[in-house]
């Protein structure tokens, strides 16, 4: 008090007035532009609440009661389109873009009527109104997609493609004999008329989307719309081990994994009807579609990418989307970059002193892009995105705490990890708005029981807190198509469905994520490994790619170096870009049986 009084009355001398003034003024701007910290919705120390039987449910709840819906008149996929229509304004709805070119948009209204003269088109040739009634989509993302169901194993007899060669796919194996069921191909782009004889010979019809638009239009019937419990899509996930399996997937499902999303973001960041997302991750895949249902439930926008992921920033720059959902291996891609874009000491200490300040800031639930440090070493990375980015969700596959960390610093935007599969309808927790913390999966979500159960071979028991991560809720799944046997496996009597993921929960009622039941293998010393274990060691280094461990219990230990990537087109990474263990195992059979022979000798 002392020292104050005498700083207070002595005269200063000028160069100190200067000083002050210009703190004062730093710290008049840094009030002024000062953005309001996130307010988590609950105690972030305590984030799921135990019930009966050992299961957790999230601390959003005020009782057991799960979550199955969000709006009273969005219960259904169509009620939840129908929603945005009315929300939005009939505000513009899905865009797309030709190479180089601005997005063009379609309203919501427009949207609507071509899918009901679609609809319409497909009961003139034949289709019923039904939930038994399966149409098969085989194309890329954009904006004639609205069914997606993919590949032949359900005895489809109409197909939806986007490009003649898909048609053309589908042409080989009905010349083959292999697709008898087969009646109808709709494309979404011309085809030739080569492509039309190879048709008629096969007995199939081929018609363009626009021809089939125009009969429903001129044969209109009125939408019969589906009932929450009715089936909406059916997924085909091989997961990451054996054979493709059709997961049905009800309307009910959809809505409660999206409806979780808004319950858990209302208070803080939910969506509104001027967002905009960028959707490039497949849509055959339900995370993407679940972020769309929240999109469209808000009567915000989708802008889809050209479809080539080399594209994606270009194409980010030209939709300056507010929403972005991902995988982690894009998000580690844009870490490595602005990590090895700092080549000098200099530059890294700048940017190791930016990180840290603005984390101190993300520490307080304050996510901004306007600070002193974005200006000068964040901008040029948040304009690759847009520049508008708020809000990211990842999910899919684990993404390691230190990429996490910097990005949410970095970025500027709230960054949320889901985690789940898509028996679950995508994701059975999530990050609670507010957590910055890393390494864990969130707490459970609204709409779902989560528990853990003893996997004894494993060494994992509940009394540790450790288990097979199990699900319970109006988001899980009816079941595999025409396979009781394996959704039997899946789903247990009373309905709890096994995720095959070892968990353990954290003393703030978060899940973390710490192994796998299957991918293991016993090494010949009797050492248990979990190859995928290893490929996040090795994949650090940089001349590794990609790597693929593989282990026989009977045999030892070699490298075979390939010059090919893994990809989805060569049908070795799942649409998520994981490893198909068991595809990949196959393609280097050959390599793999070489390897082993040269141990032996
Ligand atoms: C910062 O982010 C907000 C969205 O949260 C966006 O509207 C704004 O344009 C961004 N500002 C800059 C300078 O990029
Ligand atoms: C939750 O617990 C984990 C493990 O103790 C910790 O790493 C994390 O920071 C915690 N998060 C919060 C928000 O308390």
């Amino acid at each position: 008090m002392c020292c104050l009084l005498t700083f207070l009355f002595t005269p200063l001398p000028t160069s100190a007035i200067f000083t002050l003034i210009a703190i004062g003024l730093t710290a008049f701007f840094y009030v002024l532009t000062k953005p309001k910290a996130v307010h988590p919705p609950i105690d972030l120390k305590r984030q799921s609440i135990g019930t009966q039987g050992g299961a957790r449910r999230s601390a959003l709840l005020k009782d057991d009661t799960l979550l199955s819906y969000y709006y009273e008149d969005a219960k259904t996929l169509y009620e939840v389109f129908m929603r945005g229509l009315r929300v939005s304004g009939n505000g513009d709805c899905l865009g797309y873009r030709k190479p180089n070119q601005p997005y063009q948009w379609i309203t919501y209204r427009q949207v609507a009527d071509r899918a009901e003269n679609l609809g319409s088109g497909f009961i003139k040739k034949g289709c019923k109104a039904s939930p038994e009634q399966y149409i098969g989509i085989f194309s890329q993302n954009r904006p004639e997609v609205k069914q997606p169901i993919r590949r032949e194993k359900t005895d489809l007899s109409l197909v939806v493609c986007d490009k003649p060669d898909k048609a053309s796919v589908l042409l080989c194996n009905c010349e083959k004999g292999l697709t008898p069921g087969l009646k109808i191909i709709v494309t979404m782009e011309e085809f030739g008329d080569d492509l039309k004889e190879r048709a008629v010979k096969c007995g199939v019809e081929l018609l363009l989307m626009k021809d089939l638009e125009y009969l429903g239009k001129e044969n209109f019937k009125k939408p019969v719309p589906p009932s929450p419990e009715d089936l909406s899509v059916i997924c085909f996930t091989s997961g990451t081990t054996g054979d493709p399996k059709g997961a049905m997937l009800t309307h009910k499902n959809i809505v409660a994994d999206a409806s979780s999303f808004l319950k858990a973001t209302e208070s803080t960041i939910a969506p509104v009807a001027s967002d905009i997302e960028i959707s490039y991750l497949p849509m055959a895949h339900l995370f993407e579609r679940v972020v769309q249902t929240v999109v469209f439930c808000s009567g915000a926008k989708v802008g889809f990418s050209q479809g080539d992921i080399r594209l994606l920033t270009d194409d980010m720059q030209a939709l300056r989307p507010t929403v972005f959902p991902t995988v982690p291996r894009l998000l580690n891609r844009i870490y490595d970059k602005i990590q090895s874009g700092a080549s000098t000491p200099t530059k890294k200490f700048l940017l190791d002193l930016a990180t840290t300040c603005k984390f101190a800031e993300v520490k307080k639930g304050i996510n901004r892009n306007d600070s002193v440090w974005d200006k000068f070493i964040f901008k040029k990375v948040q304009d690759t995105m847009g520049g508008r980015v708020r809000l990211i969700v990842t999910g899919a596959a684990p993404i390691s705490p230190n990429v996490l960390t910097f990005l949410r610093a970095a970025l500027g935007t709230q960054i949320f990890e889901g985690y789940g599969q898509t028996e679950c309808g995508a994701a059975c927790s999530f990050t609670t708005p507010g957590d910055w913390t890393a390494g864990h999966v969130g707490a459970p979500l609204p709409c779902n029981l989560l528990k853990l159960v003893d996997v004894v071979d494993m060494n994992y028991f509940t009394s540790n807190g450790e288990g097979e991560v199990c699900i319970k809720g109006p988001n899980v799944f009816g079941g595999y198509l025409k396979d009781p046997e394996k959704t039997a496996e899946a789903i247990d009597e009373e309905g709890w469905l096994h995720t095959g993921d070892i968990g353990k929960w954290l003393p703030n009622g978060t899940l973390k994520i710490i192994d796998r039941k299957k991918n293991i293998f016993k090494l010949a010393q009797g050492e248990y490994i979990a190859p995928e274990k290893i490929e996040n060691v090795y994949v650090h280094s940089a001349p590794v790619a990609q790597v693929f461990v593989h282990g026989d219990s009977l045999r030892v230990k070699d490298i075979y170096v390939h010059p090919e990537m893994l990809s989805v087109e060569n049908g070795l990474l799942t649409p998520t870009l994981k490893a198909k263990r068991a595809e990949v195992a196959k393609y280097f059979h050959s390599q793999i049986d070489d390897l082993y022979a040269k141990i032996q000798d």
